[in-house]
């Protein structure tokens, strides 16, 4: 591949090729965010395997060129960086039970990337993604706004979806978010969501559907999704690769689009000082402005609790 042909448009890197890395470089080369991806892990057999496997469905795919490698210098010189590389959650495990060792990979592999890349935006995945993204703002030190972690923009999908299944609308048309940790004290913030303009706590009255009990089941839903599909088939991937591909391509095509990634607060509500998932502009410049919805007494103190247990977590490691 030359040199021209590389300049030609965006570098994505993917560090991590496992389920979540591999589905996410089918995602985003199938949507064809970026001309050159390349994949990073520290298995060179699966990591060429997984790019040569990519590759050869090139014909089908938008004019693009994967790589995969063992030696990090692939990523030198990436427009964005996604982190997704760490432990796999078992059947039965939180995604907080996996922050110790999370970290202790993040203080190895989070440098070398940022002098291969010093001026990407870096999207972090892995789980708990909180912390994770925490830890590496400080190990980095980037910008907050150049560095930020998925955080519960694919919590949002699992609401939208069983909103939209349990009204028989287009999930397009639905409006919600799912803010907080992208784990167990996450919280869908109901007071604000909307189909077609009408608040769905409004919805009960004209439909009789998503009264108090029935969203409170589909928040369980929402929140346990996770345990359920890694219960079944050991990891979750589909979904967070379109999920990550979302954020990658709003930043990469500059699209402003409003993501609940999880970025440092600086007194958002109220909160500060720690990574949290809240309603966010995401474009060239990474994650931007973060939207303060107004919220309901309910939801302002499960966030504040939410954003404690993050920083409990955070604090405990040393970050
Ligand atoms: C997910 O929510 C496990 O964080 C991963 O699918």
């Amino acid at each position: 591949m030359s040199e021209a042909r590389n300049r030609e448009g965006a570098k994505l890197a993917i560090v991590g090729a496992g389920a979540v890395g591999s589905s996410l470089a089918y995602a985003a080369l199938i949507r064809g965010v970026a001309r050159h991806v390349v994949l990073h892990d520290i298995n060179g057999a699966k990591v060429r395997a997984e790019a040569l496997d990519l590759a050869h469905g090139g014909q089908f795919l938008p004019e693009a060129v994967v790589e995969g490698s063992d030696d990090v210098d692939i990523t030198r010189g990436a427009d964005v960086v996604v982190v997704t590389a760490g432990a796999k959650q078992k059947p039965g495990q939180t995604r907080m039970d996996l922050a110790g060792s999370t970290v202790s990979l993040m203080e190895k592999v989070i440098p070398p990337l940022v002098e291969r890349s010093p001026d990407a935006t870096f999207l972090m995945v892995t789980n708990p993604v909180d912390v994770t993204t925490q830890a590496a703002l400080k190990i980095s030190g980037l910008p907050t706004n150049r560095l930020f972690g998925s955080g519960t923009v694919l919590d949002s999908s699992r609401l939208r979806q069983l909103i939209a299944t349990t009204c028989d609308v287009a999930v397009g048309n639905v409006h919600a978010y799912v803010c907080g940790e992208h784990g167990d004290t996450e919280t869908p913030l109901w007071s604000t969501a909307t189909i077609g303009g009408v608040p769905l706590t409004e919805w009960e009255r004209t439909t009789g559907r998503l009264g108090a009990a029935e969203r409170d089941e589909i928040a369980h839903r929402v929140v346990n999704a996770a345990y359920e599909v890694i219960e079944g088939k050991g990891a979750t991937n589909y979904a967070i690769g379109l999920a990550a591909t979302r954020i990658i391509e709003s930043i990469l095509r500059d699209e402003r689009r409003v993501l609940p990634v999880s970025r440092m607060l600086d007194g958002w509500h109220g909160m500060s000082g720690v990574c949290m998932a809240v309603p966010t502009v995401v474009g060239r410049d990474g994650a931007g402005t973060q939207l303060e919805p107004p919220l309901s007494a309910d939801e302002l103190q499960r966030l504040r609790t939410s954003a404690e247990h993050i920083r409990s977590m955070a604090v405990g490691l040393g970050f």
